[in-house]
């Protein structure tokens, strides 16, 4: 074992916390089942008490998973066990009933406790190590952009944690999809990294978006608007424009920088292969472009996603557009979730 996991385990079992990375994004984790621990994760991110953590396990405590959670009924135990046979590990959360033994503070005082088994080596060598759940929020402070790489952590958070482990960047780079099981359906409270015809196609059970609205807290708490926010104010282009006449566009910019009293603009494209869509001949609609992927491709744009936000914040512009999401299957309504999401609301 590297002796910055036998650290990182040491320090977790003193109540502290470490930066882990998994798969999705990274995370800053924490014994589960210390009610201190929870309490340090909570105040290094700056995250309100009402916003409840995931607890992550791996395959050797899986079969613990009783002393945790209970089951509603025999049903959710079925759908379950053909959930996490496909998905676990990976990027599926799914809550239970919670035990007792679960301090409240990690549900924020919810009755169902969120439990995702990552599917990351480093991940999961530190869970063995520690042989408990880990709570583990994404790494940064409550509202900005979740970290996939351990230096986006060390930037955002580094003073405040003794240790980060590298765990190289996260392959998917968006969140878990969390998700709660009924008795004939599923319900999605934030589509993520598993996508809804995944779920469809495990269970052959309805799948729903949850249908709150966004801002409030009443599907999956973490789901306000203005998360995943970068400092600099970014707006959506329209859906309505991309096919409309490139004036029509350039006029919404124009508008845009006027009522923001922006100089320096930034645009983000979902493909570099989209960039005659924003071109218009010696005018171009931003300073500097951004592209998410070489050839739209959903994987590819997700896993990029958070890094490049990042980049386009540190850039120096006073203002970012984005290209929006049309599509809407695969991991497309998780990207078109962390892009309004991190759009400034007029
Ligand atoms: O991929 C991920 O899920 C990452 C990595 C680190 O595992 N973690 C992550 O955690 O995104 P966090 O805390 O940033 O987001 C957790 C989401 C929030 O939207 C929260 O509201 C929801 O899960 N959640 C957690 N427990 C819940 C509960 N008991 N009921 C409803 N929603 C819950
Ligand atoms: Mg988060």
């Amino acid at each position: 074992m590297s002796p910055n996991l036998k650290q990182a385990a040491e320090l977790i079992r003193q109540g502290q916390c470490v930066g882990m990375p998994t798969e999705t994004v990274y995370g800053l984790a924490g014994d589960a089942l210390n009610p201190k621990a929870l309490a340090r994760i909570f105040e290094i991110k700056e995250r309100p008490t009402f916003d409840p953590l995931i607890l992550h396990i791996s395959p050797k405590i899986l079969s613990r998973l009783n002393e945790w959670v209970t089951f509603k009924n025999p049903k959710q135990e079925v759908t379950f066990k053909k959930l996490s046979g496909k998905f676990w590990p990976g990027a599926l959360t799914i809550l239970f009933q919670k035990k007792p033994i679960v301090p409240d503070l990690a549900t924020s005082g919810l009755p169902e406790v969120a439990i995702r088994m990552p599917n990351h080596p480093v991940a999961q060598a530190l869970i063995d190590e520690v042989d408990r759940p880990l709570a583990a929020p994404s790494a940064n402070k409550f509202g900005s952009i979740s970290p996939t790489t351990s230096s986006h952590v060390l930037k955002e958070l580094g003073s405040r944690v003794t240790l980060v482990l590298n765990g190289g960047s996260s392959l998917i780079g968006v969140e878990s999809t969390v998700i709660r099981i009924h008795d004939d359906s599923i319900e999605i409270l934030r589509p993520g990294g598993v996508s809804q015809e995944e779920l469809t196609a495990c269970t052959g059970l309805r799948v729903n978006q949850s249908t709150s609205s966004h801002g409030t807290l009443s599907a999956s708490p973490g789901t306000l608007d203005n998360h995943y926010a970068p400092k600099t104010k970014l707006f959506l282009i329209p859906t309505s424009l991309l096919g409309a006449p490139i004036q029509d566009l350039k006029n919404w910019v124009w508008d845009l920088k006027k009522k923001h009293g922006a100089k320096k603009i930034a645009g983000i494209m979902l493909s570099a292969s989209h960039r005659s869509k924003f071109e218009t001949g010696s005018q171009l609609l931003a300073d500097k472009w951004f592209s998410l992927s070489e050839k739209n491709q959903p994987t590819e744009i997700a896993h990029s996603l958070f890094a490049i936000l990042r980049e386009v914040d540190e850039s120096g512009v006073d203002l970012i557009i984005a290209e929006p999401v049309t599509e809407k299957s695969g991991l497309w309504p998780a990207i078109e979730d962390r892009l309004k999401k991190a759009s400034t609301k007029r």
